[in-house]
């Protein structure tokens, strides 16, 4: 089987910064609580003219000058995002026009809350097996500040607005595993609204947490154990960013090596399913991506789901 590897990635961050200090005097919190029990320091919010689709314009944009592709080469569109502006048309599909990409090729949404940039990714790498092409566009891009309910402190100082994009080339020689799962009948732990809801995100933040810690860890091994690699022989492993906490159990369960899992959440706060490609367009950005490299994509989320995906960069 080929594997993904990741040619380019994009980013774009909204103009709002937040900070705790500037959630203290919306709500009964403070940034010692924040700090302490989730990491965050900052997240950014979409300003009046922005959105998850502007985001991802942008975002994608980027990541496609970046890999020095054109539009035509483009094979499918697949954006993991839980707040779109608009249930159609879906994001892909708006990222699609305003890039000039092939009509005739697909182009879709995909929902599977925090965990959704890996599946998107498996179904962009299923798209090329199948239907041919040898690149693809896979974002995460979201707007939860338009989805919390700004009086409701267990929610509205956890999450935040970003969007990342990235180019996969479908690669002869890289090593491939993926892992997916969901389970609906926890729904109840983690909810948000439709697009064209009013009812904000609610959570059971701690049983949210408890099933983190052991999703997290088990997801990481699955990809492992199919991928016939060991921790070893990773470079990094790039968490969906919701709790620093829940990513320190992770490392501690697996025995790992701290500095190998990648973490932003103190800048970001948890944006979903843009947390994974906004850390891989940062680790980019700064270098610390290396070609050659090795890297598994973990999240989980809403839903309830989880994912693992192997990618080399
Ligand atoms: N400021 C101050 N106090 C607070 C705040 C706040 N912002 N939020 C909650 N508290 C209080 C609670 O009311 C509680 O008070 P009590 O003991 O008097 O009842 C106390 O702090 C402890 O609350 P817990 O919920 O037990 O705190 P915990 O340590 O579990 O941290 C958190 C909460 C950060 C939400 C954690 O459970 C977590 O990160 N869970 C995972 C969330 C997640 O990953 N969500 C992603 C999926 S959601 C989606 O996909 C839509």
């Amino acid at each position: 089987m080929k594997g993904l590897q990741l040619l380019a990635t994009g980013g774009a961050l909204p103009g709002r910064v937040v900070t705790n200090e500037d959630l203290r005097r919306q709500v009964d919190t403070s940034d010692e609580w924040i700090t302490t029990r989730t990491g965050i320091c900052q997240r950014y919010y979409c300003t009046e003219n922005e959105d998850a689709a502007t985001l991802a314009i942008t975002a994608a944009r980027q990541a496609l000058t970046r890999s020095g592709l054109a539009a035509n080469d483009i094979a499918c569109c697949v954006v993991a995002t839980l707040s779109s502006p608009t249930a159609t048309p879906s994001i892909a599909c708006r990222v699609q026009a305003a890039l000039g990409l092939p009509e005739d090729r697909p182009a879709f949404d995909v929902n599977a809350a925090c965990s959704g940039f890996i599946y998107a990714a498996a179904a962009a790498h299923g798209l090329l097996s199948t239907l041919g092409g040898r690149y693809a566009l896979v974002i995460g891009c979201e707007a939860l500040s338009r989805m919390v309910d700004p009086t409701d402190r267990t929610t509205c100082v956890l999450f935040g607005d970003g969007a990342g994009a990235a180019v996969f080339e479908l690669a002869e020689n890289a090593p491939f595993a993926v892992t997916l799962g969901a389970r609906g009948s926890e729904a109840i732990r983690a909810g948000g609204p439709a697009a064209c809801d009013t009812a904000p995100i609610t959570m059971d933040g701690r049983a949210v947490f408890r099933f983190a810690v052991e999703a997290m860890p088990r997801c990481l091994q699955a990809v492992l154990d199919r991928s016939q690699k060991t921790l070893s022989d990773l470079d990094w492993v790039v968490c969906h960013q919701a709790n620093s906490r829940i990513i320190d159990h992770c490392v501690k369960s697996l025995h790992a090596e701290p500095s190998k899992f990648y973490k932003n959440i103190s800048r970001h706060g948890n944006t979903s399913a843009a947390s994974i490609p906004i850390a891989l367009h940062e680790m980019a950005e700064s270098d610390l991506l290396r070609p050659g490299q090795t890297l598994a994509c973990i999240g989980f989320g809403g839903g309830l789901t989880w994912g693992g995906i192997l990618l080399t960069y």
